[in-house]
């Protein structure tokens, strides 16, 4: 469920109508939902009310610091990949004991800087990060918590660019070798293990491979007990699923997915960590965009937009669905016509959906890109030098730019021309 309908004819954010944010701000611009995000982050909770529980949103699928604030008020912590994230994660004020660092590489820059900010506990992802990590840890005086992330080969049956548990990708250390890596860790002074951890794929919409995987994780979490290693945590990862398709059948719901980490690990005593991010603010976002105009091509029409592939990717990259709904609601009956989607960016691939059933639009007319408020503008760029997308929040009947469009001064302002050209 999210908290963008249509009232009195016209597609709204809570009670904020698109028309009146482009009108303000104009078009393409990201509008999410506090209402929203707050109800997907309770979803959470109540799912994991059972034991000791964080929360650590995933701060990639959305990293404005506005978004970061509103959770971390909540009570979230937070799962970062990078020194940036780590930085936006404070900034948004997150203390350093709710914060999470993952990511197949972190530098001896970005563990440094973490362990100097404060933090809950690193996921480690292999041998040598390990050694680098002790390493930075004890030249500072520090004893770091960490977990190791494990990868139980196991398929998540997602999109295999987004797919993270199988032995063939790059993340985790292979289960089979989890015991002797574990026994090293313990072995470095500037290491104490606390947990275990996993992330087997992102936009999983089947619950199965979730069981399997963590069923792994406990019989894991037995033997290394039995080894001596006071697993007190497990970090079970992101990755569940959202309905992208209206018409769908949705994927499992939160209390659900909760549920099959109580069946596979909650007889452990263990605190439990999960890292959603898709999940809490996929559906609270939209991108809004207008038509710049329909343009009549041989057996089809092309509906071009002033959002492109640079402002939303993942049609492009994943071939992923968004619906594409019109702000004006259309009347009961209108007609309806197949349109290519497109937009102005000079690539086949910006193309955002083909044939979609759309009523006829004028130019300047606003249509609505939902479920884009997770690895939506976090992963915009200036391609064609078209100025990074904005971003609004919306509460109620208030809304707030969270990041305005920058000039084209602004943009160009960064380059620097050296001098002896
Ligand atoms: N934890 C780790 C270690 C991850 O790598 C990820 C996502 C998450 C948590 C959060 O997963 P989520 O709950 O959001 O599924 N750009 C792609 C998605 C990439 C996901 C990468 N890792 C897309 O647009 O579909």
């Amino acid at each position: 469920m999210d908290h963008f309908n249509y009232q009195g004819g016209e597609l709204c954010a809570e009670d904020v109508p698109l028309a009146r944010i482009a009108a303000e701000v104009g078009t393409p611009v990201y509008v999410y939902s506090t209402a929203t995000l707050s109800r997907h982050f309770n979803l959470f909770r109540e799912a994991l009310a059972w034991t000791d529980h964080l929360i650590c949103y995933a701060v990639k699928a959305n990293s404005n610091l506005a978004v970061l604030k509103l959770l971390g008020a909540m009570g979230a912590g937070m799962d970062v990949v990078s020194g940036g994230e780590y930085a936006r994660a404070r900034a948004a004020g997150v203390p350093g004991e709710r914060i999470v660092f993952s990511g197949v590489g972190k530098t001896r820059g970005e563990m440094a800087q973490a362990i100097q900010g404060g933090i809950r506990q690193f996921n480690i992802e292999s041998e040598p990060e390990m050694q680098a990590l002790s390493e930075v840890a004890a030249g500072q005086g520090a004893v770091v918590p960490v977990a190791v992330r494990v990868n139980p080969d196991v398929d998540a049956r997602t999109h295999a660019k987004i797919a993270t548990g199988k032995s063939e990708n790059k993340f985790g250390i292979p289960i089979a070798r989890a015991r002797e890596v574990y026994a090293e860790a313990a072995r470095l002074p500037g290491l104490r293990v606390v947990g275990i951890d996993m992330h087997i794929g992102s936009q999983l919409t089947d619950l199965d491979p979730y069981r399997q995987a963590y069923s792994k994780m406990a019989q894991l979490c037995r033997t290394l007990r039995a080894d001596g290693h006071a697993i007190m945590r497990l970090d079970m990862g992101g990755g569940l699923g959202i309905p992208y398709r209206r018409d769908n059948a949705a994927p499992p719901l939160p209390i659900e997915y909760g549920q099959v980490i109580r069946e596979t690990v909650g007889d452990l005593g263990c605190e439990i960590e999960i890292e959603p991010g898709r999940n809490i603010v996929g559906n609270a976002g939209v991108l809004l965009a207008s038509v710049i105009h329909t343009k009549r091509g041989e057996g089809r029409d092309f509906l071009i937009l002033d959002a492109a592939m640079n402002d939303l990717i993942r049609p492009a990259m994943y071939d992923a669905h968004h619906d594409i709904v019109p702000v004006r609601e259309p009347a009961v009956g209108a007609e309806v016509a197949p349109v290519d989607v497109v937009g102005p960016v000079c690539e086949t691939g910006d193309t955002f959906a083909r044939g979609v059933q759309l009523p006829p639009l004028g130019d300047g007319e606003l249509v609505a890109f939902r479920s884009a408020g997770a690895y939506g503008a976090v992963m915009a760029s200036e391609y064609n030098s078209r100025p990074l997308v904005p971003e609004v929040l919306v509460a109620g009947d208030r809304f707030a730019v969270i990041r305005p469009r920058p000039s084209i001064d602004e943009m160009l302002g960064r380059d620097r021309i050296p001098d002896w050209l």
